[in-house]
């Protein structure tokens, strides 16, 4: 005898979907609760599964308490309040997330920070002030390396990285391949090249833009001429 249609293996359909539909809602509650920064002791209803870790953040002891599913931008943005790391992909696309653990630079967004107990977190407040500003941020500021600022503190994290790695010293092409991880909606890669590349000394540091030949409207018509 054929089954019933909506009946598999003794669960309905209607069951089914109910089932599905809760695993969804109770997902979509999760990330919620992610993008938020909270931790599953603030969300009544979830399972508490918290971890203590202390790391050192920008060469000062931290502590905290949190969720096991928390992820290392959440904990810096959301609960340390430190906003100068961003989060654009939220998925390990834009570069944007850029911190350094144990002098590595890594995607926060992709790293649980219960992995990051017991290391050392280094964020774009850790590496310069406004009175001392680290070489790659001043070469930013020569080569005006930025336009709205939304990658800049990913970008000057890894580039600072990819210094350290030797990466920016061989040939152009090698150091936009190990930048091509940060990408930039304003598209200020050629600005962003070169502040990496002479503060790594292979250029020299100057603006580039004072590097472009300026012509008279005479002279632009005799060189095409
Ligand atoms: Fe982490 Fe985009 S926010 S890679
Ligand atoms: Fe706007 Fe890079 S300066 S995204």
């Amino acid at each position: 005898m054929p089954r019933n249609h909506g009946e598999t293996n003794g669960v309905s359909r209607r069951d089914f979907m109910n089932t599905s539909g809760a695993v969804l809602v109770a997902g979509n509650v999760v990330r919620k609760e992610q993008q938020a920064g909270l931790s599953a002791s603030e969300s009544p209803g979830m399972p508490t599964y918290s971890v203590e870790i202390e790391m050192k953040l920008n060469g000062a002891s931290q502590k905290a308490n949190i969720d096991t599913r928390t992820t290392l931008l959440d904990l810096l943005r959301e609960r340390l309040h430190l906003t100068g790391t961003k989060k654009g992909c939220d998925q390990g696309a834009c570069g944007a997330c850029t911190v350094h653990v144990n002098g590595k630079r890594v995607l926060s967004c992709l790293t649980l920070a219960a992995t990051v107990h017991g290391k050392e977190v280094t964020t774009i407040e850790g590496i310069g002030s406004v009175d001392e500003l680290h070489p790659l941020q001043e070469a930013f500021l020569r080569c005006d390396a930025y336009q709205c600022g939304y990658c800049t503190p990913g970008q000057i994290m890894s580039g600072i990285a990819c210094i350290e790695e030797g990466h920016a010293t061989g040939s152009e092409e090698e150091a936009r391949e190990w930048m091509s991880g940060n990408l930039c909606r304003c598209s200020a890669y050629p600005n962003i090249l070169a502040a990496v590349r002479q503060t790594a000394g292979v250029e020299e540091a100057v603006d580039p833009a004072s590097q472009v030949l300026s012509l008279t409207s005479q002279q632009a018509r005799e060189a095409v001429s």
